[in-house]
């Protein structure tokens, strides 16, 4: 059966229709997926039910897979699926408590970032823990003439070191070894897709200020785009079900997870995420 995408946001994320439950698709359906995970930017699949060797086998069909580190919430038995939630297990947590605050797209902070991610809902909060993702195509093009001007042909910097008190308040400060092991990275504000050829906005919550300006105008740049992009009208909210996973483009959106209460509920999410290609300058 041909797969169908009904859109959710405008010309932004889009729901696929026909799809089977262990997303065993036949190469023309996974062309099909692809197409729309560049048009689209974010898929929602519903009433998945996947075990971890069908959402990495699905998922490696796209691209060669990474491997998260520190690995302490991959799984054993396939390392290339990173958990995430407060899930426990005899006290033990299986996954990474508070994984994605803050609007991000992943591997920013590394010289080669990464292209996309999988997430898959196992258990789900009644009520909160939704995922926003933020437009980056549309945030560009709407950008004011005079900054598009501005940012074009800059990097921004990204840095552990700088944002790590500020995005992580709550964790103890870096050692100087793992501080070396996350040196800052420069990625260009405006990138082009390597695929599809679109033009993004390209910032995230480690981008800290900007190569060559000064580093108040830089950061207060920064800080402005970063606002400008996580405006309602760039972002579709996904409310989280059972057996839902959304595979998204980590080139052109940005993703933020938001809070429920985790005293009462559970949510436990298994993410697989694909390797990536070093950001091109539009
Ligand atoms: C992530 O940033 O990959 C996690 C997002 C979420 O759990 O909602």
């Amino acid at each position: 059966m041909a797969l169908e995408f009904r859109p959710l946001h405008g010309a932004f994320a889009a729901e696929v229709i026909g799809a089977s439950a262990d997303l065993r698709v036949d190469d023309a359906a996974l062309r099909d997926i692809e197409a729309a995970w560049f048009r689209y930017g974010v898929l929602v699949f519903r009433d998945l039910d996947m075990t971890p060797a069908e959402h990495v086998a699905f998922t490696r069909r796209l691209g060669p897979l990474h491997i998260m580190v520190p690995s302490e919430f991959n799984l054993p038995d396939f390392p290339e699926v990173w958990v995430v939630g407060n899930a426990e297990e005899n006290g033990k947590p299986l996954g990474l408590r508070g994984a994605g605050m803050g609007f991000h797209t992943d591997g920013e902070d590394k010289i080669v970032p990464n292209a996309g991610s999988f997430l898959y809902a196992k258990i789900v909060p009644p009520e909160g823990g939704d995922t926003l993702f933020a437009d980056m195509r549309a945030a560009y093009a709407a950008l004011p003439d005079d900054v598009k001007r501005k940012i074009a042909g800059h990097r921004a910097r990204f840095s552990r070191a700088d944002m790590h008190a500020i995005n992580y308040p709550d964790m103890r400060p870096y050692t100087p070894e793992e501080l070396a092991a996350r040196p800052d990275v420069y990625h260009p504000l405006v990138r082009r897709h390597d695929k599809s050829g679109g033009v993004s906005l390209y910032i995230g919550r480690w981008a800290c200020d900007i190569e060559g300006m000064p580093k108040d105008e830089g950061r207060a740049l920064v800080a402005w785009l970063q606002e400008f992009a996580r405006q309602n009208r760039f972002v579709y909210r996904h409310r989280w079900r059972d057996g839902d996973a959304v595979l998204w483009d980590n080139r052109c959106t940005q993703h933020c997870a938001t809070p429920f209460d985790e005293a009462r509920c559970t949510r436990l999410m298994h993410r697989t995420t694909l390797e990536g290609e070093v950001p091109i300058m539009a």
